[in-house]
């Protein structure tokens, strides 16, 4: 099977790109390699962590572009010269056009920090607190022309607690999106999810699943220690 090269879009924080970058550097991802990063944000810490990891990034302002499609034409040509098989939006602030979605059918994919369908669109962790759910989390999908909408590839839950603000709900959700966004992404580039009237189906057959907690591990490990000082820590960790 051939490897898969991501092309990553993000526009902020850029921590799920840092978490797939881990996951290759530590061998847990593969038969996958990062191409590139695009951001629209020339001040996205994104671009810092590209830059100290020696993955090629450019900013994409869209300020003097026309339209979507002129903008996504640009990030094509990036996308094509890298070999990009596969768009990894990872905190993407702008919606993607018919264009790119037809061009890439499939393979690109989402993360939200929230259960799809619920709480679709920004600020899903604020909405989740004043609905007052007692569960949330966050869902990999393929991405389509309607914003959080598409396939679900992965969902993983997280609970709401009673005294959670917004910023500890969105941690303990991040913590997840870290671990769940690689695996997805492995899945598709070992060829396990199929598509079929608006549904994956996933092989998890010779004991995939198992196979992948097992090189996880040391990922957790290193969370295990990067979180030892937040709020969340004990929720998710012990
Ligand atoms: C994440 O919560 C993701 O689910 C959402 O945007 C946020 C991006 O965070 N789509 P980061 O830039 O990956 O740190």
């Amino acid at each position: 099977m051939e490897d898969e090269t991501l092309g990553i879009l993000a526009s902020g924080r850029g921590s799920n790109f840092e978490s797939i970058l881990e996951h290759v550097e530590m061998d847990i991802l593969t038969n996958v390699e990062v191409g590139c990063l695009v951001s629209d944000n020339p001040q996205a810490r994104a671009l810092k962590v590209a830059e100290s990891r020696g993955i090629h990034s450019e900013t994409v302002d869209a300020e003097n572009l026309r339209d979507r499609k002129e903008y996504e034409i640009r990030i094509n040509k990036i996308f094509k010269e890298k070999g990009v098989t596969l768009i990894v939006l990872a905190g993407f602030m702008r919606i993607v056009s018919p264009y790119l979605i037809e061009k890439y059918r499939h393979k690109i994919m989402n993360i939200h920090p929230a259960l799809l369908p619920s709480f679709k669109g920004l600020n899903a962790q604020k909405k989740a607190l004043k609905y007052g759910v007692k569960v949330s989390g966050c869902t990999v999908h393929y991405a389509e022309e309607d914003v959080d909408a598409g396939e679900i590839i992965l969902q993983k839950s997280v609970p709401v607690k009673e005294n959670d603000t917004v910023s500890t709900l969105s941690d303990r959700i991040l913590i997840f999106e870290h671990r769940t966004y690689p695996k997805a992404i492995q899945l598709h580039a070992d060829g396990r999810i199929e598509i079929e009237d608006g549904r994956t189906r996933i092989d998890y057959s010779g004991d995939w699943e198992k196979k992948w907690d097992k090189r996880q591990k040391k990922f957790i490990e290193q969370q295990r220690k990067a979180w030892k000082d937040k709020k969340v820590y004990k929720d998710v960790f012990e």
